[in-house]
């Protein structure tokens, strides 16, 4: 493994430069994560601004939010990913960095997606990123996570074939995380999900907002 050009950490994110298109076939078709980007979607008023954390391919958030006419800015640490983002959306805004680096004021945003990306960090750098997704929202606006439901922080995984590391929380915990960081949660829920080539998954998706 090289060394991550922006953190000096060891770069294992590189596993998504070569799975990028992989990772897509396998995952964009999850139906939970599509209700809820539907469900953000409706939420907002046209022309709002969405920051999509860890956006990789562009599939199916930044794709659905675009034609939904909102703003998107999707952040993606694998040049990989964003390659095949920018081809397929390119009304949406990409940016190649590290997202635990970002500026406190990297922007103004109605709204915040993560899906699957947050378990890739520790359970300390998660909690400091809904720190810093807090500092991003304007008041009233939405937090959307898909997150693996298991109790774990930076477990090695095998992910597709390559080792990383992965974090979660049990759907109570990651409940009482998002309020103990300021949220108000509006659902969350557990759901099962069969990615196209592998075993079932037990996964969370949770909606949250920045009060007022
Ligand atoms: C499992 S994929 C999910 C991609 C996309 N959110 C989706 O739902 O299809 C996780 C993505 O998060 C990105 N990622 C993980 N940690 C990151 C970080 N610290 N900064 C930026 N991107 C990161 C990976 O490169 C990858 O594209």
């Amino acid at each position: 493994m090289e060394i991550d050009a922006f953190s000096g950490n060891l770069r294992r994110m590189e596993v998504f430069d070569q799975l990028a298109e992989q990772y897509q076939g396998e995952h964009s078709h999850n139906p939970f994560q599509a209700a809820l980007i539907e469900e953000i979607a409706a939420l907002l008023p046209s022309g709002t601004s969405v920051l999509d954390l860890g956006c990789g391919t562009g599939v199916p958030t930044a794709q659905v939010l675009t034609e939904s006419d909102h703003r998107v800015v999707g952040v993606d640490i694998s040049e990989g990913m964003l390659r095949l983002a920018r081809e397929q959306v390119p009304a949406a805004e990409f940016v190649h960095a590290d997202f635990k680096e970002l500026a406190d004021d990297f922007g103004s945003f109605e709204a915040v997606t993560a899906f699957f990306s947050l378990l890739m960090l520790s359970k300390a750098e998660i909690e400091r990123t809904l720190d810093k997704a807090f500092g991003w929202l304007k008041p009233d606006g939405y937090l959307a996570l898909g997150m693996v439901n298991f109790d774990g922080d930076s477990l090695p995984f095998d992910f597709m074939g390559v080792p990383v590391t992965v974090s979660g929380y049990l759907e109570s915990d990651l409940a009482a995380v998002l309020k103990a960081h300021g949220f108000t949660v509006v659902s969350i829920e557990t759901v099962a999900f069969t990615p196209a080539d592998g075993p079932e998954e037990s996964q969370i998706f949770a909606l949250a907002r920045k009060p007022a």
